[in-house]
């Protein structure tokens, strides 16, 4: 194995990335070195890449960027006893310290200390990547490395979707980004009644549409309550997934949840908006603001759910050899594409 790989890189300050050499990571004790297969590109990613105030405040130069992958574990550290050379794997991008009352209670995707691969440490749009071996999770052969490269984004549609239980209830998704999408998904999986998703890019709903049993709603045309005598309900939703970060979308979750409805947000507004809290309050409703993935509770459910029939695959619309990342993130950034993924076996 040669000692230097391919690696996408914000090298200084600006707009872009770049595909450079730079040396494979040298694993510690307790780390795996993972050799990447296959990446999603995140909106993360399209933050860094348009170094944007929250990236230029974020990120440090240089930096190989990415998280969500999948791919072979190649080497092992030496305390490593669990994992071994030629296990597939994808893992998680957030890592932990040890040392907060939330980790020491293991309630790890709350701790207060996370760094993130891709955005604080060195990330995985590259051919080899290193991880705490804790991180890692194998793949088992139902879950090829294409989905094992959306599991991160997966990860946040499941959490958000698990926050409420969900079975019988009718399931409101505003925003029909590739997370939007599965969460719908995951909440026709685990039960719900309807799941009606809202947007306003008709590409995107329609991809919803192909993707899952959904009833979507082009927002901008058409009123959302317009759909209540359709689907037979008498009062509003049941649960709302907040998956857009758009105010409108938020307030109209709130006009037509039902009294005493749930709400999990995942959706990340850009800066502060107005909420009427008394409607909330009137409405007796709860909020849950939803980070990440539960470490980790989410990846065993997620992965039982795709070994259960659950199947994401639509929502990833285009591949692209790692070479070729130029061409991935312009259709990241054209925003109607679904999930796109980066092959770096080439
Ligand atoms: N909390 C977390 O840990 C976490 C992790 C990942 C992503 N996120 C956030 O989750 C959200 C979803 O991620 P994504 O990658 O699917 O995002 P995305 O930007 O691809 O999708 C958001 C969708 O919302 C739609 N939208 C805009 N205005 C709307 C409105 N008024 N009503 C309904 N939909 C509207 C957009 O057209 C778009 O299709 C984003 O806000 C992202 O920043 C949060």
């Amino acid at each position: 194995m040669s000692n230097m790989m391919r690696a996408l890189q914000k090298t200084q300050a600006g707009e872009g990335l770049e595909m450079t050499r730079v040396p494979v990571p040298e694993i510690g004790p307790d780390d795996v070195l993972i050799r990447v297969n296959k990446t999603g590109i995140c909106g993360t990613d399209m933050h860094i890449w348009n170094w944007d105030d929250w990236a230029a405040r974020t990120v440090p130069v240089p930096l190989v960027t990415g998280h969500e992958f999948a791919g072979e574990i190649v080497e092992i550290g030496r305390d490593v006893t669990d994992l071994s050379v030629g296990q597939r794997c994808s893992g998680e991008g957030h890592l932990i310290g040890r040392h907060s009352r939330q980790s020491r209670a293991g309630k790890f995707h709350l701790d207060p200390e996370t760094r993130g691969i891709g955005v604080n440490e060195q990330g995985a749009f590259a051919e080899y990547l290193r991880l705490p071996a804790f991180n890692v999770v194998p793949l088992p052969e139902a879950i090829d490395d294409e989905i094992g490269a959306i599991l991160d984004p997966l990860g946040n549609a499941v959490h958000t979707a698990l926050s409420f239980d969900l079975v019988g209830e009718d399931v409101l998704v505003t925003g029909a980004g590739p997370i939007g999408i599965m969460a719908a998904a995951v909440a026709r999986h685990v039960g719900a009644r309807h799941v009606v998703i809202t947007d306003v890019n008709p590409d995107r709903l329609a991809l919803a549409a192909r993707v899952a049993d959904v009833v979507p709603v082009n927002v901008a045309e058409e009123e959302l309550r317009d759909v209540f005598p359709r689907l037979r309900m008498k009062q509003g939703f049941d649960v709302g997934l907040e998956m857009s970060g758009n105010q409108r979308a938020l307030d109209q979750m709130v006009e037509t949840l039902t009294m005493g409805g749930r709400i999990a947000l995942l959706g990340i507004p850009p800066g502060k908006s107005p909420v009427d809290w008394s409607r909330i309050v009137f409405k007796a409703i709860t909020i849950k603001g939803v980070y990440g993935r539960e470490i980790f509770e989410t990846w065993y459910k997620m992965i039982a759910m795709l070994e259960n029939g659950l199947d994401v695959r639509g929502v990833i619309t285009h591949r692209f050899d790692a070479g070729a990342f130029r061409e991935g993130f312009a259709t990241m950034g054209g925003g109607a594409s679904g999930k796109v993924v980066l092959d770096w076996t080439g």
